[in-house]
């Protein structure tokens, strides 16, 4: 089980600071949300924003919400991004989702692709095969601290069954509104990845808040919720 904290909430000037604190506490997956105007309707973490975090030692985990991902990839990868999760509705066609991915893998980048709480995963179970991360939207994508969304829960089972029955490698991460009450729920629906925001960052302070869903989960693990 791992925890991406998402940045999308951090104060800008704060952003190399708290990184070197999420390093400090083992986190090992931080994820940065990037938005363009045309799919979300305003921007987030900008390139220059991910300049003064990329050289440090931990892995990103990045979430396009744009039209176009084939551009921002390109501009994440060359500072030495290594997982790129690109949204399934930026692409009018399946063959050019193929392709993307395919050129990603070529790059050695691993590659997630995510959907919006509206599109229906049974669409894209043949992607499912191609990618290393399937992430579930369990809010609408474009600002922080919405509630999650109950209905996704059948999605990400429909995904975890789809994964176990074709023996798949695949992690399932979740996005929107995970909290310490949320995440029991997608952990027994088979999630693997929790992006986490509001919920790390608005409390007493991150490591309390991220002890917190620890404690949860190994009491999870050993069938106590
Ligand atoms: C929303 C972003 C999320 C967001 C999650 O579109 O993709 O990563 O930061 O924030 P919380 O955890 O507050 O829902
Ligand atoms: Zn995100």
């Amino acid at each position: 089980m791992l925890i991406s904290p998402s940045l999308l909430s951090v104060e800008r000037k704060k952003i190399a600071l708290i990184v070197d604190e999420l390093i400090n506490l083992k986190v090992k997956y931080i994820h940065i949300d990037v938005m363009d105007k045309g799919f979300i309707g305003h921007t987030a973490i900008k390139i220059s924003d991910f300049k003064k975090i990329s050289g440090k030692k931990i892995k990103y985990g990045i979430h396009l919400m744009v039209n176009n991902p084939r551009k921002y990839a390109k501009k994440f990868i060359a500072l030495g991004a290594k997982t790129i999760i690109f949204h399934y509705e930026s692409f009018s066609n399946n063959m050019s989702i193929a392709k993307f991915i395919s050129d990603l893998h070529v790059l050695n980048v691993k590659v997630g692709i995510a959907f919006k709480p509206n599109t229906k995963i049974e669409d894209a179970f043949f992607f499912i095969k191609m990618v290393d991360i399937v992430l579930i939207m369990t809010v609408e994508p474009g600002k922080g601290g919405q509630t999650f969304n109950k209905k996704m829960l059948k999605k990400i089972k429909i995904c975890s069954e789809y994964i176990k029955k074709n023996n798949l490698k695949t992690s399932i991460e979740v996005d929107g509104g995970i909290n310490n009450k949320t995440c029991i729920e997608c952990w027994k629906n088979g999630v693997n990845i929790l992006v986490i925001g509001s919920y790390l960052f608005n409390g007493a302070s991150i490591k309390k808040q991220i002890d917190s869903i620890s404690n949860i989960y190994r009491e999870f693990k050993n069938f106590k919720i």
